[in-house]
């Protein structure tokens, strides 16, 4: 029996499949024409209603690809959610905090409609007078129109990949990639059961789950009802992804968490009925920090 145990654990062991986290591919997706035409998109104002908003406006590339507000405000108030990182956002196979769209396209055009106050024909007139933009887009898509902006938007997010945090390192073999404490975080993040929720390459993004499982999490937000209106999606929220998110505070689809040990805590509250005790925290948040990785060689800051 012991001599079978060790066997499927080495099996397990060395295929990798044991681990309900996947390492991010070891390279950053290289530039492209198109992205590097999503680049200078990404970053100008001019795509706005009001020819002020970039889109680093609220996701800011030098910090966690987010910005540091509970919510940002929208010409129409403050925004509903929280700002969510771009980083890694192309490995989440739901987006929003409602997990209600499926690929970065549909998001594009929702993020210049209802964030940026897009005037699409002024938009494409702009860009249609510059004739860097203009050549650019007739080279790549044969002319500018909506499409086409959407398309290199996309494919300079597809580039915004964040390898080599300590714990894809760790994950490959570099058993000392991560501290102590650090290891003990990540042993009680899989015993507790925090990867039920938040596994695969993105550490969450690929499910939609109930927020407050075992307590009421004090907010009005109907979570997923909102677009579905059906009552089992009652709070029910898009799991978010864990990379970098030592570098994305306040937390929480309100924003209104401050700081990571409390997410934490709040989060074996809820989801899982569990009290941590504060040296259980101190594991928990140490691990979750080995999740940051790198843009620019220089890394990101918070
Ligand atoms: C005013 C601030 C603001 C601006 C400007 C903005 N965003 Fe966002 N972005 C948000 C917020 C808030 C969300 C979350 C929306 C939600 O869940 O309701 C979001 C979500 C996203 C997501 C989904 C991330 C995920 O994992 O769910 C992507 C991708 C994204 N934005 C890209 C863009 C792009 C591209 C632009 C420019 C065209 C842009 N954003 C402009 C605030 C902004
Ligand atoms: C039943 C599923 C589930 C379990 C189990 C779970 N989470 Fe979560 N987690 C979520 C959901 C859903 C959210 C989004 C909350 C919201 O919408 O405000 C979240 C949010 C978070 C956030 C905030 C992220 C951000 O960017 O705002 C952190 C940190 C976090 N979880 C860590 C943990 C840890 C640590 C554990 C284990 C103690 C855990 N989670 C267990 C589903 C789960």
């Amino acid at each position: 029996m012991r001599l079978f145990t060790l066997l499927l654990f080495l099996t397990l062991g060395s295929a990798g499949a044991a681990e309900p986290i996947l390492p991010l591919p070891e390279i950053r997706p290289a530039a492209t024409p198109a992205s590097r035409l999503g680049r200078r998109l990404f970053h100008d104002p001019r795509l706005s209603g009001s020819g002020r908003l970039s889109c680093t406006h609220c996701h800011r590339l030098d910090r966690g690809g987010d910005d540091d507000r509970p919510r940002p405000p929208l010409p129409t108030g403050p925004h509903p959610h929280n700002t969510p990182t771009v980083f890694n956002a192309r490995y989440n196979h739901y987006l929003h905090w409602y997990g209600d769209l499926d690929t970065l396209e549909e998001q594009a055009r929702v993020a210049l409609q209802r964030d940026m106050q897009v005037d699409w024909p002024a938009v494409l007139a702009r860009l249609s007078a510059d004739p860097d933009y203009a050549a650019s887009f007739r080279r790549l898509y044969g002319g500018v129109s909506e499409t086409a902006v959407i398309a290199a938007l996309v494919a300079f997010e597809r580039t915004l990949v964040t390898p080599d945090a300590p714990f894809d390192r760790f994950l490959r073999g570099d058993t000392e990639a991560l501290t102590p404490r650090q290891r003990r975080g990540y042993v009680l993040f899989k015993r507790l059961g925090c990867s039920a929720c938040h596994q695969g390459v993105n550490v969450g993004g690929n499910l939609r789950q109930k927020l407050g499982v075992f307590g009421r999490y004090p907010s009005d937000d109907p979570g997923r009802f909102a677009v579905t209106g059906r009552p089992q999606d009652l709070g029910v929220f898009r799991v978010p992804s864990l990379r970098n998110v030592a570098l994305t505070a306040p937390y929480f689809h309100d924003g209104r968490v401050k700081t990571l040990e409390k997410a934490v805590s709040l989060m074996a509250e809820l989801q899982l009925g569990i009290r941590l005790t504060e040296a259980e925290i101190q594991d928990l948040v140490a691990f979750l920090h080995s999740l940051t990785g790198r843009w620019k060689p220089e890394g990101i800051r918070p």
